[in-house]
């Protein structure tokens, strides 16, 4: 099926997921899931996640660069929205600088020609804090400013960012983007990135009592708890498209703070946690990235608004975590 302006029976979205067994991937799947029934969202992968993810709803191996394969499963469930999740990290990316280009753009790429081509209605793609360099502002970092990201990773983002403004305006393709601060879970912990020392500092805390942190003790970056990630996620998808007026990306924010501050709110939980300090590459990645986001656009466009601070997300992290150990 392919889907025009015309059609104006409503249908029912039918959700392709790709990058499901992601750290987003995994509770986004399940929130979708959840609002649009098991049946209608398909979740895809490059390998399996765990057995009951799999189990939970339709599940397919998918190549995010394999355009032929994901026109395929587009067909086959009759797919109207695609969250387009699968990418290599800002950490990763500087070890395989030329394959991180080819996943995170080329990925990107076929999706939004995809659109073009009316097989599809919607994309998301997420951005990044990445796109910002040391130029920018760090603090408030405005919407648009000096961008000259140093990282592969913020270099694919800013890129993409562009081709999806592209798109919506010249193809008239409706593609939405936020561009997300570290985000911190428990379900799935995340891979490759510079914010996630702020996951593991949790686990570590509970597991072992103490934690080496790979940035120094004064690195303040955006961050967000997960509940409040995909809130924002399904929310802009959620929007009226004329009320999506950033076809770039949207800044989103909620909370900053540095290594010592987290360590302070866990040591009020756990008064024996230990923490150390040795910085390594990813400490210059920080270093060129904002410290706190202004994302008043979001707010105003779109109602955005954040529900966990450093203190209620630190008492959410450390009690899913034991409970995730006792149950294990
Ligand atoms: N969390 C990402 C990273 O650290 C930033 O978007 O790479």
């Amino acid at each position: 099926m392919q889907w025009s302006e015309n059609v104006n029976i409503k249908m029912a979205d039918t959700i392709l997921i790709l990058g499901a067994c992601g750290q987003i991937g995994t509770e986004l799947t399940q929130s979708l899931r959840e609002i649009h029934g098991n049946e209608n969202v398909i979740a895809s992968d490059i390998r399996y996640g765990d057995d009951e993810f799999v189990k939970e709803g339709p599940f397919e191996i998918i190549d995010a660069t394999d355009r032929e394969k994901i026109l395929e499963v587009i067909q086959k469930y009759n797919i109207s929205q695609v969250y387009l999740m699968a990418a290599m990290l800002s950490a990763t990316a500087e070890k395989y600088p030329q394959k991180a280009w080819e996943l995170n753009m080329n990925s990107l790429l076929i999706i939004l020609e995809l659109a073009r081509e009316k097989h599809i209605k919607t994309v998301y793609w997420p951005s990044s804090i990445a796109v910002f360099g040391p130029s920018s502002p760090k603090v408030n970092t405005p919407q648009d400013t000096i961008m000259n990201p140093k990282t592969v990773y913020g270099m694919s983002k800013l890129a993409g960012e562009h081709w999806c403004n592209y798109y919506h305006d010249k193809y008239g393709v409706d593609v939405r983007s936020l561009r997300y601060p570290g985000i911190i879970s428990w379900k799935t912990k995340p891979g490759g990135g510079t914010t996630d020392y702020a996951v593991d500092i949790y686990f570590k805390a509970i597991e072992e009592g103490k934690y080496e942190c790979f940035l120094d003790e004064n690195t303040m970056l955006p961050m967000m708890y997960m509940n409040d990630a995909i809130k924002a996620t399904i929310k802009i998808m959620e929007a009226d498209s004329k009320d999506i007026q950033i076809r770039t990306s949207y800044n989103l924010g909620a909370i900053s703070f540095t290594p010592e501050e987290i360590t302070n709110e866990i040591k009020k939980h756990l008064p024996d946690f230990e923490i150390s300090y040795k910085p390594d590459f990813r400490q210059d990645i920080a270093n060129s990235w904002p410290q706190i986001i202004d994302d008043s656009k979001a707010r105003q466009d779109w109602n955005w608004s954040h529900d966990f601070d450093l203190a209620s997300m630190t008492e959410e992290m450390l009690k899913n975590i034991q409970s995730k150990i006792i149950s294990a």
